[in-house]
């Protein structure tokens, strides 16, 4: 394992402690942009678990055969999220990042057909209303990164309920992630109250809210909760899976990306 590694696991910690300190989007771009060719090898050593685990939770979902659904991938970094969905099967794969060194990487990695450059909350995505299966966007709603107005714009492009015969009456999926140790609660809060105004107005339905204890190694000892399942060294996160309902449900209080509260 990496973390085995000489000095491997304290400069990711490093790098990734720096990286939470950072709370301006275009600051934060830039790290990425700098961060690039080592992040696969720093979150290897942080046993980063949440791609392959919001991909297991979406699965669990998909009423159809993975093959046949077009997937987004929001904050595609360097495609781990790609590389997790390609082992179980899914092929059509689009992602957008705000990071062009990110991005080079997932291109890479030569798994998405599609893949954009799109700074979310200052940009709409690039893609029609109603066109994909699935969307996922994994570790990157935090302080600094996406922010809560951006959810809308995730729903916007997931299919609605009934547009797709091959699966059946279910509406599109929304699958996102966030992190819950100290540092991020207040971030969290502020999504959660996103979602569940979301909810609230019938654009979409909550499917499972999965918390996860060993989301990755914590940066730092005051980013771990004493006396917690968390004190083997690693932060905890949450999973959260929403279905779109019925476009005729949101009329009237239609999400919309420039929107902050999404209604
Ligand atoms: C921690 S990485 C996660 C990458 C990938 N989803 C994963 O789980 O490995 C966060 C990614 O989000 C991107 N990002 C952060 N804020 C963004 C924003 N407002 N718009 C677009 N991309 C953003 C960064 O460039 C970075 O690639």
């Amino acid at each position: 394992m990496a973390q085995e590694e000489g000095g491997s696991l304290s400069e990711a910690r490093a790098r990734v402690g720096a990286l939470h300190g950072i709370t301006d989007l275009a600051q934060k771009l830039l790290f990425y942009d700098r961060w690039a060719l080592d992040y696969d090898q720093d979150v290897a050593a942080l046993q980063y678990r949440a791609p392959r685990l919001a991909v297991d939770c979406l699965m669990q979902a998909l009423p159809g055969p993975p093959n046949a659904a077009l997937i987004l991938d929001v904050a595609c970094g360097t495609g781990l999220v790609a590389a997790e969905l390609q082992a179980r099967g899914f092929l059509q794969l689009h992602g957008v990042d705000g990071s062009p060194a990110m991005l080079e990487q997932a291109r890479a990695r030569g798994l998405y057909q599609h893949l954009s450059l799109c700074t979310l909350g200052q940009e709409p995505l690039p893609s029609s209303e109603g066109t994909f299966d699935a969307v996922l966007m994994v570790g990157a709603l935090s302080d600094g990164q996406v922010p809560c107005s951006a959810i809308p714009e995730l729903l916007r492009v997931t299919k609605p309920v009934s547009s797709s015969v091959r699966w059946g009456c279910s509406g599109g999926l929304v699958c996102l992630t966030t992190r819950t140790n100290p540092s991020n609660l207040r971030y969290k809060e502020a999504l959660e109250a996103t979602l569940d105004r979301l909810e609230q107005a019938g654009a979409w339905e909550r499917v499972v809210a999965w918390p996860v204890d060993q989301w990755e190694l914590a940066t730092s000892e005051l980013e771990l909760v004493p006396g917690t399942s968390n004190s083997d060294g690693f932060i905890s996160g949450i999973i959260y899976l929403y279905r779109k309902q019925k476009a005729a449900q949101v009329e009237g209080g239609r999400p919309s990306p420039q929107s902050p509260a999404g209604l």
